[in-house]
This record gives C-alpha cells, sequence and structure tokens, in this order.
C-alpha cells in the first residue's frame, strides 16, 4: 500500500511470482472471452490493454532477471534449449501484442488476435511451468532473492510503462468522447450533420 516497497515483502519467491503474473493474465483472457460479444469496444480496448501491459512487463522482468538467472542456475546442457526456445517465443508474443495494440477494435479480425495472443501464451506458459520451473526448484537458484528483484522491477516497470500506456488510452477514449461530444453539440445547435 501506500509507501509499501516491494522490498518490505519478505518472502517473494520468483517461480510463485511468476506463477501468479501466469493465472493473472489467463484470468484477464477469460474474462475478454466471456464479454466480447457484449461489451463496447471501449471496455474490450481496456481490457486487452491492460492484458498487453501486463504480459509485456512479465516478458521484461523474466528476460531481464529470470531467464538470465536460470541460465546461470541450470547447467548449460540442461537450460540452454529450453532458454533459448522460450526467448524466441517471446519475440513472437511481443510481436502478436505489437500487431493487437495497433488495431482498431472494429477490425473484424480483432477477436481472432486476441485468442491466437491467448493461445501463444498458454503454451509459452505451459513450458516455463512444466519444463522450467521444475528444473529451477530442483537448482541451486535462490528464488527468493530472484523473487525480490522480479517484485522490484515489475513494481518499477508497472508504474512507468502502464502510465505512458494507459495515457495513450486515455487520449484515445478521449478524442472518442470528444467526437461524440462534437456531434452532441452539433445537434443541440440544429446543425445536422
Ligand atoms: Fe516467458
Ligand atoms: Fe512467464
Amino acid at each position: 500500500m501506500f509507501g509499501m516497497t516491494s522490498n518490505e515483502n519478505t518472502n517473494v519467491d520468483a517461480l510463485q511470482l511468476l506463477k501468479r503474473d501466469h493465472d493473472e493474465v489467463d484470468g484477464m483472457f477469460k474474462q475478454f472471452e466471456e464479454i466480447k460479444e457484449t461489451s463496447e469496444d471501449s471496455e474490450k480496448e481496456a481490457l486487452v490493454a491492460q492484458i498487453c501491459d501486463a504480459l509485456t512487463v512479465h516478458a521484461q522482468i523474466e528476460e531481464e532477471i529470470f531467464y538470465p538467472s536460470a541460465r546461470r542456475a541450470l547447467d548449460a546442457e540442461e537450460g540452454k534449449d529450453l532458454l533459448d526456445e522460450a526467448a524466441v517465443e517471446h519475440q513472437t508474443l511481443k510481436d502478436l501484442i505489437e500487431r493487437l495494440e495497433a488495431a482498431p477494435t472494429d477490425d473484424p479480425l480483432y477477436d481472432a488476435g486476441v485468442k491466437v495472443l491467448s493461445e501463444y501464451v498458454k503454451h509459452h506458459v505451459k513450458e516455463e511451468e512444466s519444463e522450467l520451473f521444475p528444473k529451477i526448484k530442483s537448482s541451486a537458484m535462490d528464488t527468493e532473492a530472484v523473487g525480490r528483484k522480479l517484485a522490484d522491477r515489475k513494481e518499477q516497470l508497472t508504474q512507468s510503462g502502464g502510465r505512458a500506456r494507459r495515457s495513450n488510452g486515455q487520449q484515445r477514449a478521449a478524442s472518442g468522447e470528444s467526437r461524440g461530444r462534437r456531434k452532441g453539440r452539433a445537434a443541440s445547435a440544429g446543425d445536422d450533420r
């Protein structure tokens, strides 16, 4: 809460933190499935922005902190293929996210884009949780020390990146809104457009 930093979280296990992130994003994808047919475009766009923010921050803390620690903790043979593959999958994830963020919600392929992203994430998460994490568990990695680093970096990125992205979203929402208001004013001024 206010004034609290993640340094004060005494027990942050890296694997638990990453698993929680995975579950949180999975929940948001499920939420999208539930609302996609009935919700306003702006609501869908806000949820997708949240998903993309969460995935971007998650991928970044893994790349900056978790994957390098994993490479050090696992012996070269054991970790290399898995971690190389994970790095390539992150690239694909970023491409999918970028395309989705650029697409207007009324794009006929928008919902399909979200679905493909969710399936790709599911595949990647499954590999991390069922192959990489068990190897880490039996390795020498100090998962609490790494967890604290992940939590700190996540907090930093959530504050900076999230704010920048949210303000973009707000700009888009605001311009949509002002179009609405302009229409409203024009109508009330008897100016039919
Ligand atoms: Fe990952
Ligand atoms: Fe992950």
